[in-house]
């Protein structure tokens, strides 16, 4: 074990592939979180919460041949001796709780959720990433995959994101599907015969999964393999010329992938994902998703269309860094209170009545001089310094200076808050703060 080393102990660090989100940073967090949330709500979604781990059989429904399963799940056994997985991806926890709870369709649901996987990290692929996303169960329509992709679309449009792209394609229904994967396999074990062991099996336990691989040695084969389009009946096919014609009609520009699979293996019908090109190519998906038409009855619920995506927060906040997209300003105080009395608890009740009435205020502690308190109020970026100084408590009043023009004044003790507010209010920089 190396000495400063990542597993050396002697110093607690995070572990590897995970990251501790600090202030100022968090503050794009939260306004990005704050922007889904208001958008996914004039699209008539609600919030959900589903536990971050479950039995590891919900999220074995994900796909057995998966990378997301067979390698990266965080898996073990509870004291209870129960088999218990933490949430790889989204989706799986919310056809559950669907099925569990069989909620009034359609079921309109977000969330914003720590999600494990252990993968290799890198810049923008980490072992534990956040998402923001969101699921609708009950409608087997085009028009609401369009919708569903345009809820996505308009977010990253709206943070100011214009180096994206959109595929999409579609899996078929689950008979387009199977005979898909026949003709598949024939054919990669056939052109794909010189291409040793490894590929045999991973063609053996799902030949979809080899379509996306990166072994530049297949690609020969890969390319040339013959695509699902061949194999969509007519509802597919219909479905997905619905999703085109609707993407148009609304001006999302998107190109057909027919390689575009996707990592997990509920998905039918149509699929999407979304790719910044300010991001190094291995890791440039900020987005994805599609329908999963089949998964609730793979968790014992009634047959219940499906459809959703999920967008990495991580990801996409290092995409908005290099399309130089500023998410948040990092919020500053709106006043700054002093204290140059003998009793701090003067200063404890000003500062808790200015916060009641909405304004950002923070103060120094333990006495300190008041040029250092000063100090700390100038870097606090607030708009006034409220200074309570004995002189003033005299004839009850307080001193407020205004931290741009520095002019000083003397406001009655008991008026100050209204006065403060009044003027914030009509401060330009704050309203900016608020519609951010
Ligand atoms: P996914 O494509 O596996 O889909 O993940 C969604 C997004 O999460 C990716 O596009 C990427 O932005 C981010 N992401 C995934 N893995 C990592 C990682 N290791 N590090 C950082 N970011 C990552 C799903 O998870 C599906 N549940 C989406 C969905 C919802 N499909 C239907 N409904």
């Amino acid at each position: 074990m190396a000495p400063g080393g990542p597993d050396d102990l002697s110093r607690f660090r995070a572990p590897v592939g995970t990251a501790d989100v600090l202030p100022p940073e968090s503050s794009r967090w939260t306004a990005l979180v704050a922007a889904f949330a208001e958008r996914a709500g004039r699209y008539g979604f609600d919030l959900v919460v589903t536990p971050i781990f479950e039995h590891l059989e919900v999220f074995q429904r994900v796909g057995e041949s998966t990378d997301v399963v067979r390698k990266e799940m965080y898996d073990f056994e509870d004291k209870g001796g129960r088999r218990i997985a933490l949430r790889p991806e989204g989706t799986a926890g919310v056809a559950r709780a669907f099925a569990q709870h069989s909620p009034v369709v359609p079921w309109t649901v977000w969330y914003v959720a720590p999600h494990f996987r252990y993968e290799r990290p890198q810049k923008g692929r980490f072992r534990q990433h956040f998402q923001v996303g969101a699921e609708v169960l009950g409608v087997d329509d085009p028009q609401l995959d369009v919708e569903v992709i345009a809820l996505a679309h308009g977010f990253y449009r709206a943070l100011g994101l214009r180096e994206f792209t959109l595929s999409i394609n579609s899996m078929g229904d689950e008979a387009d599907r199977l005979a898909y994967v026949r003709v598949l396999r024939d054919y990669l074990l056939d052109r794909g015969a010189g291409l040793g062991e490894t590929f045999r099996e991973r063609v053996e336990a799902n030949p979809i999964r080899v379509l996306d691989t990166k072994d530049p040695d297949w690609q020969d084969v890969v390319e040339h393999a013959p695509q699902i389009r061949g194999s969509l009946g007519d509802h597919a096919r219909e479905h997905f010329e619905a999703v085109q014609r609707g993407l148009d009609r609304l001006g999302i520009a998107h190109e057909i992938n027919p390689r575009l699979v996707r990592g997990l293996d509920y998905y039918t019908s149509t699929t999407f994902e979304f790719a910044s090109q300010a991001l190094d190519s291995a890791q440039d998906a900020i987005g994805g998703g599609g329908r999963y038409d089949k998964l609730v009855e793979q968790m014992g619920g009634k047959p219940t269309p499906g459809i959703g995506f999920g967008i990495g927060i991580e990801r996409l906040l290092i995409a908005c860094e290099a399309e130089g997209v500023a998410v948040a300003e990092p919020p500053t105080a709106d006043v700054f209170v002093v204290d140059a009395m003998d009793d701090a608890s003067e200063v404890t009740l000003l500062a808790t009545e200015l916060r009641e009435d909405g304004m950002r205020t923070e103060r120094a502690y333990g006495g300190r001089s008041f040029k250092a308190q000063m100090k700390v109020a100038d870097r606090s970026g607030a708009r006034f310094a409220v200074v309570l100084g004995r002189q003033e408590a005299e004839h009850a009043a307080v001193s407020v200076k205004d931290m741009q023009s520095g002019d000083q004044v003397e406001v009655p003790r008991e008026l100050v808050a209204g006065w403060l507010q009044e003027r914030l209010e009509a401060d330009p920089r704050r309203e900016l703060d608020s519609k951010r």
